[in-house]
């Protein structure tokens, strides 16, 4: 490729009327189990935005279900675990799954989408990291705090571990199948990884996230590591091993390549509420992201974090093309 590649995180979604359209007929959890509308969901943001990856329409708690977790979606609350996971024998009770049953359509929604794409644009698959999808299971849905999670680690540490040890399995397993089933890169979000201290980040956390890394490492795929607020933990994230760090717009470009050293790619990291600004400012701040990834290979252009409801898609488009003429090599 002669420019910067970008593809944004949640490129498909309800800022899009045509996702929209969609969802007015199935809530999330029926496009995910329904293959062929999984996949049109895929593939609108390639059609609409020219973006150089498409990612497979799923969500990171999906193997929730798998593990015996009832899961739900509701209006305006996002994802609720009406059963959270408190004690050991919660953790004990949380089935392993084969990905290739449980989660089959996801599996089919990327051979889908691979037919489709016919080598156009690189598939992206991906999971939740074991940190951020046991922070569901813990606190029941989205949190601020953290409290429950945090305490489990504090006070009930083998029950923490246990349940990061079937986390971390899953993962492997889940991303492994997506892999086999034709994903060409996967990305682990650890969206709220970044609420830690590099202490618990090195003790709960990252032996986790680096069995998962380390043992996809054997597929041949390229693996991004992503999470927010992560830059008192960004050394310590890249020890997981993964070959492209995403990192969010808190901290400058620059300063994480630099401290993340050459040798790993780098994702990011434009603030989503940027592309709510007017057009000659949301150029300049594109600018400025490639001026300080230097047009070197291995950037990949993306927001810090997802593209949120109220974006106006017009200007998701227009960065696209930013992107792509900026960085003409
Ligand atoms: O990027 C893509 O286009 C692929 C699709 C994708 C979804 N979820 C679909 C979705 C991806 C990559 C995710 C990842 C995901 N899901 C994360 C990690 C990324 C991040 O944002 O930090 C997290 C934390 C979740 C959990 C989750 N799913 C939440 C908190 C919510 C509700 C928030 C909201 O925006 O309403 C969801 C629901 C969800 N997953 C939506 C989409 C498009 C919105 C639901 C809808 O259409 O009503």
């Amino acid at each position: 490729m002669d420019c910067t590649p970008v593809w944004f995180m949640r490129q498909a979604g309800r800022y899009m009327e045509e996702y929209r359209r969609v969802r007015k007929k199935y809530d999330i959890l029926t496009i995910c189990k329904n293959p062929e509308v999984a996949a049109e969901v895929t593939l609108q943001p390639i059609r609409r935005l020219h973006v150089d990856a498409a990612i497979i329409f799923a969500d990171i708690l999906l193997p929730l279900q798998g593990m015996g977790v009832n899961l739900e979606f509701t209006r305006g609350e996002g994802p609720v675990i009406r059963d959270p996971i408190r004690t050991a024998a919660d953790v004990k009770a949380l089935r392993l799954f084969d990905p290739r049953e449980d989660l089959s359509f996801v599996l089919e929604a990327i051979q889908i989408v691979r037919k489709e794409l016919n080598g156009k644009v690189p598939l992206i698959g991906f999971s939740g990291a074991p940190f951020t999808v046991a922070s569901y299971l813990i606190e029941g849905g989205h949190s601020t705090h953290y409290i429950r999670t945090k305490l489990m680690m504090y006070s009930e540490p083998s029950t923490w571990h246990a349940l990061m040890r079937k986390l971390a399995k899953i993962t492997l397993e889940y991303l492994r199948s997506q892999i086999r089933a034709g994903a060409q890169v996967v990305q682990i979000f650890d969206s709220w990884v970044g609420c830690l201290s590099p202490g618990d980040y090195s003790n709960f956390v990252l032996p986790y996230t680096r069995q998962v890394v380390q043992g996809l490492k054997e597929e041949g795929v390229p693996i991004i590591h992503f999470g927010t607020g992560t830059s008192g933990l960004l050394e310590l994230m890249k020890s997981a091993g993964s070959d492209v760090m995403g990192v969010d717009w808190r901290i400058d470009l620059d300063e994480a390549w630099g401290r993340l050293g050459r040798d790993v790619a780098i994702q990011g990291n434009l603030d989503p509420v940027a592309l709510f600004g007017p057009l000659h400012e949301i150029e300049r701040r594109v600018e400025d992201v490639l001026k300080r990834a230097g047009n070197r290979p291995g950037h990949i252009f993306n927001l810090g974090h997802g593209i949120l409801p109220q974006t106006p898609v017009d200007h998701v488009a227009a960065v696209v093309e930013m992107v792509h003429q900026y960085s003409k090599r």
